[in-house]
């Protein structure tokens, strides 16, 4: 289980005359009690990208995630954060059903995008994981070589009609993965020989082939170095302009610097859904207080 300790959250700014970045102060003292578990904050939005209601998983008799209503913006990083084994990759897999792949999983509820429930039986997740596609934590790509791991997707879905049509979306793609400069002269080489950094810039540049319309990143960074890490924050704040992205981080500072807005979980509840910048310095909820002072970790 990984602890904040109770270092100061740094705010993702920059003091222009120090360089220095400025921490988060937490403005005044939450008051919703520990024991509540309803959840504090606006889910909803207007005109969303993916609504979620009454969304329940469980895993035999066991629910890990409880009755959760939020929803997903357009262009917008959704983070979310909270303890080890709150639910936050349950309910991140809920939304491209790749909580189907782990025997034993039942979600329940609704799931809408489009006007049309996820959930139901009628849906083909072959091309909702495409529209929905998922990051995750190890890069992991395909045994071959570069140009391959970007081609594969979009050939099976049907997206390319020839090789130069191929060529055109591998070289996009990696081009707004940011990878392409490091890559162009080393396409053929297999995919699993480039850093970890640059693997997961691979990643991301693979998911981003199929044309999806949200991205899903489960703790992207946790295997990276600084440098690296960066270089994907970076990345996640230009590929908003594109899409909708939740991303599950441990680290808050992550959370402050990249995402719009935070939800914060806790054993299998939405807890506290908000303005990251507000969540961070005026928490409402005791919960959510202690973890990002590093009470509760
Ligand atoms: N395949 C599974 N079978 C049974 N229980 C599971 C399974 N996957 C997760 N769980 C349980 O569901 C709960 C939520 O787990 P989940 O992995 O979603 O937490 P998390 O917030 O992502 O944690 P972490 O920060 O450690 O990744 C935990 O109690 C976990 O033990
Ligand atoms: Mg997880």
């Amino acid at each position: 289980m990984e602890t904040q300790g109770a270092q100061p959250v740094p705010s993702g700014r920059t003091n222009p005359s120090t360089g220095v970045e400025e921490p988060i102060e937490i403005g005044h003292r939450a008051t919703v009690p520990r024991d509540s578990r309803d959840t504090v904050g606006e889910p909803r939005l207007d005109d969303p990208r993916i609504r979620c209601t009454d969304v329940n998983v469980y895993y035999g008799d066991k629910r890990a995630v409880r009755d959760i209503n939020l929803d997903v913006g357009r262009n917008e990083v959704l983070a979310m954060i909270g303890p080890s084994g709150c639910g936050k990759s349950t309910f991140l897999r809920c939304l491209n059903r790749m909580n189907d792949t782990i025997v034993g999983a039942r979600v329940t509820g609704t799931i809408m995008m489009d006007d049309i429930d996820i959930n139901s039986k009628q849906i083909d997740v072959v091309p909702l994981r495409a529209q929905v596609s998922m990051v995750f934590q190890k890069p992991n790509p395909f045994p071959k070589s570069v140009w391959e791991n970007i081609a594969f997707g979009p050939r099976i879905h049907g997206l390319a009609r020839n090789k130069a049509e191929l060529n055109d979306i591998v070289e996009k793609s990696l081009l707004r993965a940011g990878l392409w400069d490091e890559v162009k002269d080393r396409l053929t080489e297999p995919g699993t020989g480039l850093s970890g950094g640059q693997q997961q810039r691979l990643c991301i540049a693979r998911s981003i082939a199929v044309q999806p319309e949200v991205i899903l990143m489960d703790e992207p960074c946790s295997a990276l170095d600084p440098i690296s890490t960066a270089r994907i924050e970076e990345l996640i704040d230009e590929l908003r302009q594109h899409y909708s992205i939740c991303i599950v981080t441990h680290s808050m500072q992550q959370a402050a610097r990249v995402s719009q807005r935070t939800a914060y979980f806790h054993l299998g509840d939405l807890i506290e859904i908000g303005d990251t910048r507000q969540v961070f310095t005026s928490p409402r909820h005791q919960l959510t207080e202690d973890y990002i002072t590093g009470r509760f970790g």
